[in-house]
């Protein structure tokens, strides 16, 4: 049984890639290595990783065509799902407790303007040292610390203490590394951003992220997933850098198109 929205994109992938072959007039040597590297990227587990580099940002700008409310950024591939619920702070460990601190803050609102009470917002941002918790090849930090769950408060509000992110490196060591690195002289870091996961009750779900101004590879970043609208200018409270994000979400009755439907059965 064929299914007509996976033949079509099938179809249009291999049509464009034989146009990139034409195009270059790419030798069966060149072929034969390329999908060799793509062979070495999976068994190094990268594969993922590599396809979100180039892709996800896409996928992204597909999906914010059909939004209203605030637009939606790359998830990255670090969520966690079962994260702790926290009150005010994420967890922080003892070495870190001297680190400078960042304050995010904002409201929720559907698109009337009425506060989302009760959202639940999932925060997760890296450590000092540029990896996230709860990932084994990460070096397995406990899930607890740099990430978790708060709720939005009657006037749809949320409050959050953490220490601030750093730049992120993707992984650089692997076949991704030296394909974005030695053979394409692209750099592989993400300018530091926190991420957020937004869910409510009736109303669709938004991923976000929030970068700072004025930080490294803010403008440069290897994801392609900075938007100016992600962009927190620099402010602070109480010696924090104060990170102000207010989200406004769509209906979950939105209409979308057909193209970002299911594919039919
Ligand atoms: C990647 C890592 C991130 O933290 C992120 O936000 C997006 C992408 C990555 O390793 O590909
Ligand atoms: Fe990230």
């Amino acid at each position: 049984m064929s299914d007509e929205r996976t033949k079509a994109i099938i179809g249009d992938v291999v049509e464009a890639l034989r146009g990139v072959l034409r195009k270059h007039e790419v030798t069966f040597a060149e072929y034969r290595a390329g999908f060799m590297h793509m062979a070495k990227t999976q068994e190094a587990g990268e594969l993922p990783m590599l396809i979100d580099v180039f892709l996800n940002s896409t996928v992204v700008e597909i999906e914010n065509a059909t939004r209203t409310g605030s637009k939606a950024a790359i998830q990255g591939p670090y969520f966690v799902p079962d994260a702790p619920f926290v009150e005010g702070q994420l967890a922080i460990r003892d070495q870190d407790m001297d680190l400078p601190k960042m304050l995010m803050r904002g409201r929720v609102t559907d698109q009337s303007g009425a506060p989302v009470a009760g959202a639940v917002i999932d925060l997760w941002h890296s450590t000092p040292e540029g990896t996230y918790s709860g990932i084994p090849r990460h070096g397995d930090l406990d899930k607890k610390y740099y990430r978790g769950k708060i709720k939005t408060d009657a006037d749809g509000k949320y409050e959050c203490i953490s220490i601030l992110p750093v730049p992120y490196q993707i992984p650089n060591k692997g076949p991704t590394g030296m394909l974005l690195e030695t053979y394409m002289g692209w750099h592989s870091w993400r300018p530091a951003h926190i991420h957020y996961w937004i869910h409510a009750d009736g109303k669709r779900d938004l991923i976000s992220q929030a970068y700072f101004e004025g930080g490294d590879y803010v403008d440069d970043d290897c994801c392609e997933g900075v938007g100016n609208e992600f962009i927190v200018p620099e402010a602070y409270e109480n010696g924090m850098r104060l990170m102000e994000v207010d989200f406004v979400l769509d209906e979950a009755s939105s209409p979308k198109p057909a193209r970002v439907a299911e594919p039919a059965e």
